[in-house]
């Protein structure tokens, strides 16, 4: 059932976080690890191996295909990028035959693209993929590494080192990067390896040491990956959607839209639920080789608009129906916020009929704009009835303004993103294919 209070819960948004200024909304872009994970036979799969080739073709991709524009600026290396062996004054390096020109010439390559450099570490004895780890002695030598080189991010993971260790490890590479003087965004798999809840994990502590951090299991390409990811951090909103806001996030792993896995419903369903999570936007997929559908998923603005809304609060699942329909929401910038139709069914197309007073919406007049149809409908009272139709494991996912706030200033709604502006009223007469969800 619904809670009444749904809308003051969710303003209660944790206090300080790290001051490097960085990621005031989610970080937005590429990683490799869920597509081409610790694949290093580059003799045998030399466009698919781990090197700097693979990071160059997708810098190139991200710049000429329109993701940059849309806010997916970083290329970040995943495990299995360094040599077997730390060089003679004791320093990370790459591997020779896979980057052989190393990591600052990748980085000034990203850079002349105005994309950002992310990298990957692990604290610990190795990384997970058996690669030298950073311990405690190495973590102020590789935090000026990495400076050294131009990074801009670094994943920091958690294999191969103790609870008690990790105490000590994730606060001290957040103060040496901090000392490097570069700003460098700090992702930090640290709760993923205590269990991702308090009291193990003080999520407090946590914003104020890094900008965003993996809570949960590493996504696999499959549905039921997606699902369990979605059932974990929505089961535990109370404890875990205060903990986001600008600046600290949580992050529930990479998109997996364009890969073998979800049908194109599903992957809908993740791109409107990582939206909500306020979830880091980042892709695992090969860029080279993205069909359309899963590009016009990735780049739709209107779910990237509301992802990167400015207030930067996590949304929340309001019900789980017992016809298996959810409801999601997320609050958004000048009074408007964000609806999601959720469908756990398998049947048939779901013809659920609701209103947004169901959702404690307070009276008033609504518009209403879908974002995968495009299209726009007003509502002319909050208890108005509607009806959305809801395919097996897909989505119906809205955009809704309050009316009073076109009659206040002039303007629709305008999507609150900082980056790209774009008014909500200039997508109205856009009226892409495919049917319309809703029916009054
Ligand atoms: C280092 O931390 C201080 C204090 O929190 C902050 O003002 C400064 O901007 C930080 N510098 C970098 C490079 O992150
Ligand atoms: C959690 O961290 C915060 C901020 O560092 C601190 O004030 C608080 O006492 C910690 N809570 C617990 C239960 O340790």
């Amino acid at each position: 059932m619904v809670s009444t209070g749904i809308f003051l819960l969710a303003f209660a948004v944790a206090s300080s976080a790290l001051e490097n200024g960085l990621m005031r909304t989610p970080p937005m872009g590429w990683m490799a690890w869920e597509r081409f994970r610790c694949n290093v036979d580059c003799e045998n799969d030399p466009k698919n191996c781990i090197s700097e080739g693979l990071f160059m073709d997708m810098a190139d991709r991200l710049a000429e295909d329109g993701w940059m524009e849309l806010g997916y600026d970083h290329v970040m290396i995943d495990d299995c990028w360094t040599s077997m062996q730390r060089d003679k004054d004791g320093r990370l390096q790459a591997d020779p035959h896979r980057f052989p020109g190393g990591i600052a010439k990748l980085a000034h390559y990203v850079h002349q693209r105005r994309l950002k450099l992310g990298i990957y570490a692990d604290f610990g004895t190795h990384t997970c993929g058996g690669y030298p780890g950073t311990t405690l002695d190495k973590i102020e030598t590789d935090a000026q590494t990495f400076a050294n080189w131009k990074v801009d991010y670094l994943k920091f993971d958690g294999c191969y080192s103790s609870a008690k260790e990790q105490e000590k490890g994730y606060p001290a590479m957040s103060k040496a990067l901090n000392a490097t003087g570069r700003r460098i965004g700090y992702s930090c798999s640290w709760p993923a390896y205590q269990g991702g809840l308090p009291p193990n994990i003080n999520y407090t502590f946590l914003g104020e040491i890094c900008n965003l951090w993996r809570n949960y299991d590493d996504i696999e390409d499959s549905w039921k990956s997606v699902l369990s990811i979605v059932d974990w951090f929505f089961g535990n909103q109370d404890q875990l959607q205060p903990m986001a806001g600008p600046g600290h996030w949580n992050d529930p792993d990479m998109l997996i839209i364009g890969n073998f896995g979800l049908s194109p419903d599903q992957s809908r369903s993740q791109m409107a639920l990582w939206a909500i999570m306020a979830a880091p936007l980042i892709m695992s997929n090969d860029l080279r080789t993205l069909t359309s559908e899963a590009r016009d998923i990735l780049q739709n603005k209107a779910i990237i608009a509301i992802n990167q809304d400015v207030l930067g609060i996590q949304g929340r699942r309001l019900l789980q129906e017992k016809s298996r329909i959810e409801v999601y929401w997320r609050p958004l910038a000048r009074s408007t916020s964000a609806l999601v139709f959720f469908s756990r069914r398998s049947d048939m197309p779901y013809r659920y009929q609701t209103s947004l007073a169901r959702f404690n919406y307070p009276a008033g007049l609504y518009d209403v704009y879908d974002v995968f149809t495009g299209t726009w409908m007003t509502l002319p009272s909050h208890d108005t009835p509607f009806t959305v139709s809801i395919n097996p494991s897909g989505v119906v996912m809205w955009y809704v303004a309050p009316a009073t706030l076109q009659e206040a200033t002039g303007e629709a709604g305008r999507y609150p993103n900082v980056r790209h502006k774009y008014r909500i009223s200039s997508l109205k007469h856009h009226q892409p294919e495919g049917e319309r969800h809703f029916f009054l």
